[in-house]
């Protein structure tokens, strides 16, 4: 199945991603099998932003933007490769990074932002963020009178989300090819909510029947089941007006299952079984994990696993970090 969509697009990766079976877990996997698809290597810079950045990149390209204004919190993924990607693209960064807690990993990402040559803005809390954002909008239009491009935190809007019905479609071409077994259960993290929407939409495109389970990393904004799945709803229908044949499918928040148990204290903090799922990972399948995102996602498929909650499965993590190359 193909996507044909009447929308412009930059590319910044290449899948397919490959897929594998996790098959040195030992005791620790739990009753079902797990397999991952390594998202991470869409793009050097790691799939989950890249492939939203393809098509909002080239919507801010057509409009002949020149700026580009976004944040995120201080170790922010979205904001480091979109600077990054910007800058390849020959535009500036304006971001405007909220608090979060400092770890060894918060410092690098910083220093790997303040490397990209984006502007930088630090205010105090999210609601100080938007309206220092609404300000620099205007403060930093260049002449005459052009905007900057505004990027929602994350890049979850339908038009980001579109590179996660792609993915999703592609994930169906490898089941197809034999590649991998049709997963019972497809295990994300969940921050901004625009990965798990476009996954959503493109699972039910391609006829995939695997559950969607979403792991909660993220208290900073709101994001629940009725919004990712209105979400999804929203990027099926740029999909229709934008000219592609994708057929009328209903999209229902009860296909979405939110784990809420892993977040810990917080967006950002620390908790020791993300910590066990970092160093189990590294250690038997060479699987690098951040604290933000992915160690809580894994933590919490593993500890739900070792109970039994995917019955036999197979289970499919979707791996949504690379480390950027430095
Ligand atoms: C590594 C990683 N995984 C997952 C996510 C969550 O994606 P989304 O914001 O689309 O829910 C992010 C978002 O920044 C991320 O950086």
């Amino acid at each position: 199945m193909q996507l044909d969509v009447d929308l412009e697009r930059v590319p910044l990766g290449e899948g397919p991603t490959p897929v594998r079976e996790l098959t040195h877990l030992g005791e620790q996997r739990g009753q079902a099998p797990i397999w991952i698809k390594d998202d991470g290597a869409y793009s050097a810079f790691g799939g989950n932003k890249a492939r939203k950045l393809e098509w909002l990149l080239a919507d801010a390209r057509r409009r002949r933007k020149r700026t580009i204004l976004t944040g995120g919190a201080l170790g922010t993924n979205h904001g480091l490769v979109t600077a990054l990607f910007a800058r390849r693209l020959g535009m500036r960064t304006v971001l405007v990074l909220v608090p979060q807690p400092e770890s060894a990993h918060v410092r690098r990402q910083l220093e790997r932002i303040r490397a990209t040559g984006a502007e930088l803005h630090f205010p105090r809390g999210v609601w100080r963020a938007y309206a220092l954002a609404a300000w620099l909008m205007l403060g930093r239009a260049s002449p005459p009178a052009n905007l900057p491009y505004f990027l929602r935190p994350g890049g979850s809007v339908p038009l980001g989300c579109v590179g996660y019905v792609e993915a999703a479609i592609e994930l169906s071409e490898q089941i197809r090819a034999g590649e991998l077994p049709e997963p019972s259960h497809l295990v994300v993290a969940l921050g901004s909510g625009g990965t798990a929407a476009g996954l959503l939409a493109g699972l039910r495109l391609a006829g995939l029947r695997s559950r969607l389970v979403c792991v909660l990393v993220n208290d900073l904004v709101r994001v629940d089941e009725r919004t990712v799945a209105r979400l999804a709803r929203r990027t099926l229908r740029l999909l229709r007006k934008r000219g592609s044949s994708v057929r009328e499918i209903e999209v229902a928040a009860a296909e979405i299952e939110i784990e809420r148990g892993w977040l810990g204290p917080g967006y950002g903090h620390s908790t020791p079984a993300a910590d066990r799922a970092t160093r189990l990972l590294g250690e038997r399948e060479d699987i690098v994990l951040e604290p933000v995102y992915t160690a809580k996602a894994v933590a919490a498929m593993l500890d739900l696993n070792r109970h039994g909650a995917f019955g036999p499965g197979p289970l499919l993590y979707w791996h949504t970090y690379s480390r950027p190359e430095d």
